[in-house]
């Protein structure tokens, strides 16, 4: 098992996105804007707050455009350059990403995603590695990852990040069993369970979409076998890994956002707006006026 800095991040955006047809037809939902960034980059953001240092991006066919939206747009650059729009020249350089810091590998097919970290195993190489799944977005005053980075410094092993949901919503989830207290905002994981039966589930805390994993789950996945929905499993692996790594538990206790269903894509919309002040004084009235009205 490898300890140290966290240096590498992987985001699967090679899913199918069928609960968000038809949009995703022509556009990827990572690329689907909540205020006025796309979804991807409120995870790379996250990430990069974390100290992360390369972002590998495991996509698939039609999703050239997030690799476009990572890299200069020159004409466009150019205009705005002759136009003197400094502000917006501004937000384009300072998005963009570090020359050699992304990598792009496809996933020939979508098996599942635990088939999508195991395409990226190569360019992680031996060492932990963060994982977000990018439909997930987070508000909070330290970002999840950054907490999860912080913990597996103290913890090492491997490190995922979870949050309390109703009992009657957890047959939605993935869901760990919890064992004894690692630091402020921590505790050991005990078992894991993926979609458990209503009424079953060990507790009430879900996996939401942000991991630190060791790099001997490449392995479990290269012969794991097809699990629910007759894809490659990441839950699968990581209860194998559980055998002989430890995982604890960073108790994330931000807003969370699935931007991949329609609820969650719009409440992170309401939600990042209310909180730009320029924006906010725009909608707020209104919003306020249309939930009384329809
Ligand atoms: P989801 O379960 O949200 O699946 O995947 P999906 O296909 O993207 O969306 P729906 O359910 O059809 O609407 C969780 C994450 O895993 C990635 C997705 O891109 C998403 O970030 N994923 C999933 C892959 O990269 N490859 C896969 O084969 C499956």
């Amino acid at each position: 098992m490898a300890n140290g800095k966290i240096r590498k991040a992987v985001f699967p955006v090679a899913g199918l996105g069928t609960r968000f047809l038809p949009a995703t037809k022509a556009v990827p939902k990572e690329m689907m804007t909540v205020v006025d960034k796309p979804v991807i980059q409120y995870v790379v953001d996250e990430a990069s707050e974390a100290g992360i240092e390369h972002f590998v991006f495991v996509t698939g066919r039609g999703k050239q455009i997030i690799e476009d939206y990572f890299d200069i747009q020159y004409e466009l650059e150019a205009t705005l350059r002759a136009r003197n729009k400094t502000a917006e020249l501004t937000i384009l350089e300072t998005l963009l990403p570090k020359a050699g810091s992304t990598s792009f590998t496809r996933q020939q097919e979508p098996l599942g995603l635990g088939h999508a970290v195991w395409c990226a195993r190569d360019i992680v190489g031996n060492e932990p590695f963060a994982l977000l799944l990018p439909d997930m977005i987070m508000k909070s005053e330290k970002g999840c990852m950054k907490g999860m980075v912080d913990l597996h410094a103290i913890c090492g092993g491997n490190v995922v990040a979870v949050e309390e949901c109703a009992p009657e919503l957890a047959h939605r989830y993935g869901i760990v069993a919890r064992g004894e207290r690692v630091g402020e905002e921590g505790f050991r994981i005990t078992g894991m369970v993926e979609k458990p039966a209503p009424g079953t589930q060990p507790s009430n805390f879900f996996i939401n979409g942000r991991y630190i994993l060791q790099p001997e789950i490449f392995k479990i996945l290269e012969t794991q076998e097809r699990g629910a929905g007759n894809e490659i499993q990441l839950t699968d692996a990581m209860l194998k890994l559980m055998e002989s790594q430890d995982f604890t538990a960073y108790h994330y206790k931000g807003m969370t956002f699935d931007t991949g269903a329609k609820d969650g894509f719009i409440m992170a919309n309401v939600a990042f707006a209310l909180d730009r002040p320029d924006i906010r004084s725009l909608i707020e009235k209104d919003l306020k006026a249309l939930v009384d009205t329809l």
